[in-house]
């Protein structure tokens, strides 16, 4: 029987890591099927990555939205079920660690159907986080397990899975990040459309545990706004939807140094990244590419399942309710650079379905 991969996606960060494995697919001509889940549906937040990753639009569109975690999981089990029995592929691939993941893996298990888990075997071993849960079943449901790099090849060892279902393929962000780069630098005006002349600072934070508890979105914002004013810059914060949402329920001021704006494309999201003084963040994949493009990182969390960003000196962890991001800041500013990133060659798309499809595949340019 030929391959037949069913890919699930359902929120940013899926579509910009699960790109790369799309365009291996299309390369290698594999059939493949897109299933979108709808968990984000705001232009800015979906749409705006399909046109400029060039991705073909998605073959189906649950268009489940927002809702709590049971009834929005449960919405994509249903469809998801229904849709695997009609097209009957032989893989279904999910990525990363979001409600969307949890339902792919689950309701492709359920049917028998191989399960590859892209990102698998990340750990924050803090299940206070959903992600935690969804990445932590997925990986236990999942067949064939695309680890990003040794030491979560280690983590799924340790947990119990075996060797003959785990590949270290390196992390498919690398893969974005080197398709995107260059062509950020030559298109995107975003610093010129800010008006950013000097050092700044780029802020990202929409995480459940941070931005839904006001006392500690709150201390977020005003630790973020005093190392600022400590360092006489400017921080822009592209605001996710949730955090946007969560500041006018809650009522805060924003702090004078921090100028929100809206969630941006990739490519000017990776411009912003790449001039950066400093990224300030909550965010998986945030984490990455400020490791990857050699801007110190400041994670605003009591813990990260990307553990390697701090141990090649490119992050540090900083909860923001402790008041000291101000030294974590200057901490990060005179950090060596020349950090190694430890999330492989940009080539873990390919690998991905060379391993799912048995096929060599011609690296993509
Ligand atoms: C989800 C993931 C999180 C990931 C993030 C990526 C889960 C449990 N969480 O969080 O791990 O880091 O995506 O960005 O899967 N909203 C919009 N427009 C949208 C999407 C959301 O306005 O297109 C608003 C709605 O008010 C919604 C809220 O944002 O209630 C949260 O959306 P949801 O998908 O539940 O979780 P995220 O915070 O986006
Ligand atoms: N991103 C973007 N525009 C923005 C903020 C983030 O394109 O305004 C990209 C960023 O480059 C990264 C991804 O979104 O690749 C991270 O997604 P997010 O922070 O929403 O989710 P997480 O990685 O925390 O799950």
């Amino acid at each position: 029987m030929s391959e037949h991969i069913a890919i699930v996606l359902g929120t940013r960060p899926e579509i910009i890591k699960l790109a790369p494995v799309v365009r291996a697919c299309e390369a290698g001509e594999i059939q493949y099927t897109l299933i979108h889940t709808g968990q984000h549906y705001s232009k800015s937040m979906d749409e705006v990555f399909f046109d400029q990753l060039e991705l073909p639009a998605p073959n189906y569109n649950l268009a489940v939205g927002s809702a709590g975690h049971g009834r929005q999981t449960g919405q994509m089990l249903i469809e998801l079920e229904e849709i695997l029995e009609t097209i009957q592929p032989s893989t279904v691939l999910v990525q990363g660690d979001t409600n969307s993941v949890l339902a792919g893996a689950l309701a492709a298990g359920k049917l028998d159907v191989t399960v590859g888990h892209v990102e698998a075997g990340l750990r924050s071993f803090d299940r206070d986080m959903p992600e935690e849960l969804n990445r932590v079943v997925a990986d236990h449901v999942a067949d064939r397990l695309y680890a990003p790099t040794d030491r979560s090849r280690q983590q799924l060892r340790d947990e119990g899975i075996p060797h003959d279902r785990i590949t270290v393929t390196g992390n498919t962000i690398v893969d974005a990040v080197s398709q995107h780069r260059g062509i950020a630098a030559e298109r995107s005006s975003i610093c010129a459309e800010l008006d950013i002349t000097d050092d700044f600072f780029i802020l990202t934070a929409h995480r459940a545990e941070n931005v839904d508890d006001p006392d500690r979105f709150e201390r977020l914002l005003e630790g973020v706004g005093r190392a600022a004013a400590a360092h006489e810059t400017e921080v822009i914060y592209p605001i996710h939807p949730r955090s946007a949402k969560r500041l006018e329920t809650f009522g805060l001021t924003v702090p004078d140094r921090i100028r929100t704006v809206e969630p941006l494309d990739y490519l000017d999201f990776l411009r912003l990244e790449s001039a950066a003084a400093l990224i300030l963040t909550d965010s998986g994949g945030v984490q990455e590419e400020a490791c990857i493009l050699g801007v110190p990182c400041v994670t605003l969390r009591d813990s990260t399942e990307r553990p390697e960003t701090i141990s090649v000196g490119a992050n540090r962890l900083c909860p923001p309710d402790g008041g000291e991001i101000q030294e974590a800041v200057l901490e990060a500013l005179f950090t060596d650079r020349s950090w190694d990133p430890p999330f492989g060659d940009g080539t873990a798309g390919r690998r991905i379905v060379e391993d799912v499809t048995g096929k060599q595949l011609t690296p993509i340019p």
